[in-house]
């Protein structure tokens, strides 16, 4: 199963002198878990910040599930199913973990003004929906016990798995993960990696930038020949 989900061509991005990210091209297969690797400032946190369209390239094409999306707002880009995390997890930590994860779901009935007046029984299904899901990945990533606790109270490692199971909540086609394993303790390594295959087993394309080879180059992580 060789079908690209996204593929760009030709990526550039400068910053004054500086060329960040040049001409570059990648392709990530649908059900693919794909590395990205590069010494630091490479340019691999620009280049996603270029597929993810948070920053504008200079030029280039970005298709993503046979669509351009070079053009469109991140967060038209997160509906499509393209959904990001960052190097330093950005979490909402005045919120609760729980209240993170209700952020998500895309497209929710309830941000619409006239349809909190007169749709009041679909959002609540919604929302009943939305809230038993994000328990249930809260407690596949052994968070549960954190699920009222404020997202500023977690460690950095913990952080960076609430920023994954909200990218999950999202229900996306491709997650991109910069640097999961950076600065996380090696047993919560093994469980980001243990996430990330099960979520890809559910039928999730990922396309990780990693500086541990043993994260990225471990064979036996990712079957199926797919890293
Ligand atoms: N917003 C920015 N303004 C100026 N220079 C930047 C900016 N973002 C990144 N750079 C520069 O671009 C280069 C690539 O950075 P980055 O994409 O963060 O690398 P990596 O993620 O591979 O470590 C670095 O030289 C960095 O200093
Ligand atoms: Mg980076």
């Amino acid at each position: 199963m060789n079908k690209p989900l996204l593929s760009a061509s030709q990526l550039s991005k400068h910053f004054g002198g500086i060329r960040a990210v040049d001409r570059a091209n990648i392709v990530v297969n649908q059900g693919s878990i794909t590395g990205l690797i590069g010494p630091n400032g490479a340019g691999k946190s620009t280049l996603f910040n270029l597929l993810s369209n948070f920053i504008t390239p200079d030029s280039g094409k970005v298709i993503f599930d046979g669509k351009a999306i070079e053009k469109l707002p991140p967060h038209k880009i997160a509906q499509r199913g393209c959904v990001r995390t960052f190097q330093v997890p950005r979490v909402l930590s005045r919120l609760s973990v729980l209240e993170n994860m209700l952020l998500a779901p895309q497209r929710q009935t309830g941000e619409n003004l006239i349809q909190v007046w007169f749709k009041q029984g679909q959002i609540n299904k919604e929302e009943h929906f939305n809230r038993e899901r994000a328990l249930e990945i809260l407690a596949d990533v052994g968070l549960s016990a954190k699920a009222n606790d404020y997202a500023g109270s977690l460690s950095g490692g913990q952080r960076k798995l609430l920023e994954m199971a909200r990218a999950i909540m999202a229900q996306p086609k491709l997650v991109l993960l910069d640097e999961p394993a950076a600065g996380v303790n090696p047993a919560l390594i093994e469980e980001i990696c243990e996430h990330i295959v099960n979520w890809n087993h559910q039928g999730i394309s990922f396309l990780i930038i990693e500086h541990n080879m043993d994260v990225v180059c471990d064979p036996s992580r990712f079957r199926d020949g797919k890293a």
